[in-house]
C-alpha cells in the first residue's frame, strides 16, 4: 500500500515537503488555507521540479484538496508549514490534532517556535514535534527533528525512520532548546561576520569567501567536528591540545548581539546584489545546490 502524508500550507517550504515525499513514491495530499496558493500549487510545484532537474512526472503523486480534513484522512505523517506566528500554529494544531487519527504524526517545519508553545494541553501532545528543514528541503537534507517534553520517544523513532526512508538527514535533538541547533551555530558565526565587516577588518566579499571558498569548502564534506579531528596529525585531542587555548580566547571575545545592528546592515547591503534579483539568484542557487547534492550521492556511492 502507498504510504500518505499531507502537507499542510503550501507555501514556499510546503512545496519543496512535497517534492521530497512525492520523489519517494509517497502519495501527497496537500492543503492551504489560500485557495489561490493550491491554484498554483501545481505550476509552482511544476517550474520547482524543472529547476532542480527533478522528474515532474513525480507530481502525479501529488493531490491538492480543498479540505484540511481530507488531506487528514488516513495519512500517517503531517507536515505542517503554516506561517511561523504562535497564535496561527497554535489553532493550526487544535484542528490537526482533532481531526488526525490519533497514530498521525503531526510535525511542524517551525524555524523557531518550539513544539511545547503550540501542542501542551492538547490530547495528542505526545504525537507533535518540530521537523525543521533547511530552505529548500528537497536539495538541502538536514532536518532537525525537535521533540517538546511531552513528544513520545516512539513518535520521534518513527519521525527518524521516516525521515531517513525519504531521503533526509534526520537531526535527533534530545530536549527542546531555542534555535535548534542549526540556528544556534549560525547565530554565533553571523555575529562575528557581521561585527567583522562593522569593524572594517574585512570586506563583505572577503568575509564571503572565507566561507565558500575556505571553513564552507570543508564543511560540505563534513562537520566541524569531523574536521577538527583531521586538522592536527593526534587527531581532536591532539587538536585541542594545540589549538584550545586559541580558540577559547577567541570565542570569550567574540561578538554577540549587538553585532546585528543597523549601521551593519547598512554597510552589507551596499555590497549586495539588489533585493529585485534576490528570486533570479535563489533559483540559480537552488539549481547548484542540486547539482552538488546529486555528485555527493553519487560520489558516496562510490566508496
Ligand atoms: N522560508 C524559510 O527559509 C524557512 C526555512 C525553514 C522553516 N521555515 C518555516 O516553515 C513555515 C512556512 O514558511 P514559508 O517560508 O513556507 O512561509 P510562506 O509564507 O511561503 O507559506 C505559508 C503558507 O501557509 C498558508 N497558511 C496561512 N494560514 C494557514 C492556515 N491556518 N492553515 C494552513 N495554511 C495556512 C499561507 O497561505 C501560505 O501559503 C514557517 O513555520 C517557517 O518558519 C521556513
Amino acid at each position: 500500500m502507498t504510504r500518505t502524508v499531507a502537507i499542510i500550507g503550501c507555501g514556499l517550504i510546503g512545496r519543496a515537503w512535497a517534492i521530497v515525499f512525492a520523489r519517494a513514491g509517497m502519495t501527497v495530499r496537500i492543503w492551504d488555507a489560500d485557495p489561490s496558493v493550491l491554484e498554483a500549487a501545481h505550476d509552482t510545484l511544476r517550474k520547482a521540479c524543472h529547476e532542480v532537474g527533478e522528474d515532474p512526472a513525480i507530481l502525479a503523486n501529488v493531490v491538492a484538496v480543498a479540505d484540511m480534513e481530507t488531506a487528514l484522512d488516513g495519512v500517517e505523517w503531517v507536515q505542517e508549514n503554516g506561517p511561523e506566528r504562535l497564535d496561527i500554529k497554535r489553532a493550526i494544531y487544535a484542528d490537526l490534532d482533532r481531526l488526525a487519527a490519533p497514530d498521525t504524526i503531526l510535525a511542524s517545519s517551525s524555524s523557531a517556535i518550539v513544539a511545547s508553545q503550540f501542542a501542551e494541553g492538547l490530547a495528542g501532545v505526545s504525537r507533535i514535534l518540530v521537523a525543521h528543514p533547511v530552505n529548500p528541503p528537497h536539495v538541502v537534507p538536514v532536518v532537525e527533528l525537535c521533540p517538546s517534553p511531552g513528544t513520545s520517544a516512539h513518535v520521534m523513532d518513527r519521525a527518524e525512520a521516516l525521515m531517513r526512508a525519504v531521503g533526509q538527514v534526520p537531526v535527533r535533538m534530545a530536549r527542546e532548546i531555542d534555535g535548534f541547533v542549526l540556528n544556534r551555530l549560525q547565530a554565533v558565526l553571523l555575529a562575528e561576520a557581521l561585527s567583522l565587516v562593522a569593524q572594517g577588518i574585512v570586506t563583505p566579499q572577503g568575509l564571503d569567501n572565507t566561507i565558500a571558498h575556505g571553513l564552507g569548502r570543508r564543511w560540505t564534506l563534513m562537520g566541524p567536528l569531523a574536521t577538527i579531528n583531521l586538522n592536527a596529525p593526534g587527531g581532536i585531542v591532539d587538536y585541542l591540545d594545540r589549538f584550545g587555548p586559541t580558540m577559547a580566547r577567541l570565542s570569550d571575545g567574540a561578538a554577540r548581539g549587538a553585532a546585528f545592528d543597523q549601521n551593519t546592515t547598512r554597510i552589507i547591503a551596499a555590497s549586495m546584489p539588489p533585493p529585485d534579483r534576490v528570486q533570479d539568484l535563489s533559483r540559480r542557487r537552488n539549481e547548484r545546490l542540486a547539482q552538488l547534492a546529486h555528485f555527493l550521492k553519487s560520489n558516496e556511492q562510490d566508496h
